[in-house]
């Protein structure tokens, strides 16, 4: 596949917006089902006033037809004065091209960013427990799982408990 890791922009809301309305994201992730594309909108427009968040997005780029967002992943600095050493993230790929590398292609940019340019120690995240696929990418990168939060999130119908997981730069 043709694909381009780039920063998102207001013009990608609408692809945006199509992949978090997909149920293996709403499944996967604190959003509930029925966003709306004004919240979507909303969300870009604090993030582009936000220098200490990043979003990038992975484009596939189709002969003879408009390219595509088929993933993002978004990630924040800790603002507390000691904590900036960290970085929390979280992301989201098309079921349409899912097992086909995005969220790998994704992850290793968000790492090159950490590592390369903003001096970041830490990654952490928190990923149910369930989440096999997601706990497979991060384990590949050396994220290590630190603890569980029992009963973290009320997930249709029932309570859910996720993993703390972390990666440090050595
Ligand atoms: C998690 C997610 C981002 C992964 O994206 P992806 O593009 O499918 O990931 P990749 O194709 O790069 O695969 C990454 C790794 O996941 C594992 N994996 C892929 N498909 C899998 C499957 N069906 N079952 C178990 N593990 C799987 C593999 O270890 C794979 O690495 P490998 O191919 O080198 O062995 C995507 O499934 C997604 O958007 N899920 C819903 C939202 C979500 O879970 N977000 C994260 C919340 S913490």
């Amino acid at each position: 596949m043709d694909i381009t890791i780039r920063a998102a922009s207001l013009c990608d809301a609408q692809d945006l917006f199509q992949i978090h309305t997909q149920p293996h994201v709403v499944k996967n992730t604190l959003q509930l089902p029925y966003p709306t594309q004004e919240m979507w909108h909303q969300r870009f427009s604090n993030e582009q006033n936000n220098q200490s968040s990043f979003r990038l997005v992975a484009e596939i780029n189709k002969p003879e037809k408009p390219s595509q967002v088929i993933g993002n992943i978004v990630f924040e600095v800790l603002q507390n004065a000691r904590l900036r050493h960290t970085l929390d993230f979280g992301m989201a790929v098309d079921i349409n091209f899912s097992g086909l590398g995005v969220g790998t292609t994704l992850v290793a940019a968000m790492i090159d960013m950490a590592d390369n340019w903003l001096n970041i120690r830490r990654i952490q995240l928190e990923v149910y427990r369930d989440n096999e696929t997601a706990i497979a990418l991060y384990k590949k990168f050396g994220f290590e799982v630190e603890g569980t939060r029992q009963d973290y999130a009320y997930r249709d119908g029932q309570y859910v408990d996720a993993l703390l997981m972390a990666r440090i730069k050595h």
